[in-house]
């Protein structure tokens, strides 16, 4: 059994969570503190880094308290600290594994530095107890990949997109659309009463042999339909919003479909089809990964919206896994704006060299 208190702040939710990983099985979230700072970013209609990282200052050493005190435990009685140390804004990652540093330094606690994205791939086994293979669909704000999850470390990309990730489409519409941010939660709401069917979008990527996505492609058709019965009505705005959403829909139903093919191919059948990242908490992406899964015979874990999103229990989680095999990470580790998860192996990339002393 593994107790684990874990650390994000790679973007704009501060998050800490104490996760228990028994020896076998889905794990057991004893807190799961995410402080979203949306409104700090309202108003620039998107995610300033340095706002970010000031807020992941103001907020973290609280939220660790609160996260502590709510799974009953003290820091002695933590078996190891996880932060993310990356991907993502830079400022934000420094303020979260700096700190956990600091904790297991003073605490004498090892350190797992997680990839958030390992994360991301590894919220099934959390939740589900999810056995290795299964392939991975990932969509969130900054990534859109299709993976298969071959252990704790051992990724291979199938599939990713050339231009926008998905989420970052959904918040692109919603800003072309004069809706708020984050974008994909009003798109998906004003979809709901809107006529898919009155604006035709393509579908960038269908039906081509390999599983990447593409969405650039898709925004300027949406921008262009925009503009042409611009100013727009409530209702041209629901309109726009399920054709997008449909069009997304359709894209991704096409690229999984294929992503799984090459999966078997490479792989032989996975446990599962497994959805991570934000937008997997969008209910007709959901409705669609269940379509494909029954199509394809393939079992499919989606967890709560909740553990979609950015959340501190997913690192917690990661570093649990990690710290079970002994993948430990020094007090010298970097953290990283940019770390593809097929470069993961046992531990980060190397650190810089540190400079040696004269007269060393
Ligand atoms: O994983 P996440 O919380 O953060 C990272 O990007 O790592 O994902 C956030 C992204 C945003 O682009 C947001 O617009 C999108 O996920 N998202 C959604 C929904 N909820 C969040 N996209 C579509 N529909 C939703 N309901
Ligand atoms: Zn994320």
């Amino acid at each position: 059994m593994m107790v684990v208190l874990g650390i994000e702040t790679t973007c704009d939710e501060t998050g800490a969570a104490v996760v228990e990983r028994p020896e076998t099985g889905p794990g057991r979230i004893l807190s799961n503190i995410v402080l979203s700072q949306i409104n700090e970013h309202a108003a620039f209609g998107g995610v300033v880094p340095e706002i970010a990282a000031r807020a992941h200052v103001e907020a973290l050493d609280l939220i660790i308290g609160r996260a502590l005190l709510d799974a009953g435990k003290s820091f002695g009685e933590l078996d190891g600290i996880a932060a993310a140390a990356g991907p993502g804004l830079i400022g934000g990652v420094i303020v979260g594994l700096t700190t956990a540093k600091a904790i297991a330094l003073v605490c004498e606690k090892p350190l797992i530095a997680v990839n958030h994205l390992e994360a991301h791939a590894l919220t099934a086994r959390l939740t589900d107890g999810t056995p290795f293979p299964y392939c991975l669909f990932l969509a969130s704000g900054g990534h859109t990949q299709i993976v298969a999850v071959l252990g704790v470390g051992d990724y291979a990309r199938i599939g990713t997109t050339v231009d926008d990730a998905i989420g970052e489409a959904f918040d692109k519409t919603a800003k072309l659309l004069g809706l708020g941010y984050p974008g994909g939660p009003q798109v998906e709401k004003e979809a709901a009463s809107g006529n898919a069917g009155r604006f035709v979008l393509p579908r960038p990527m269908h039906g081509r042999p390999h599983a990447d996505f593409s969405l650039s492609g898709l925004k300027t058709a949406l921008r262009l339909e925009a503009e042409k019965v611009a100013p727009l009505s409530d209702t041209d705005v629901r309109d726009l919003c399920a054709a997008f959403q449909q069009a997304v829909v359709d894209l991704v139903a096409d690229r999984l479909r294929t992503g799984l093919k090459i999966f078997v191919e490479s792989y032989g059948k996975p446990a599962a089809l497994v959805a991570a990242g934000g937008v997997a908490a969008n209910e007709a992406i959901r409705r669609v990964l269940h379509r494909v899964a029954f199509e394809t015979g393939t079992m499919l874990v989606v967890p709560p919206a909740e553990l979609c999103t950015d959340n501190g229990a997913m690192i917690a989680w990661a570093g649990a896994e990690r710290l079970a095999l002994g993948f430990t990470d020094t007090l010298d580790t970097v953290p990283h704006a940019r770390w593809p998860l097929d470069t993961i192996k046992r531990s980060p990339p190397a650190a810089k060299p540190v400079m040696a002393r004269k007269g060393d």
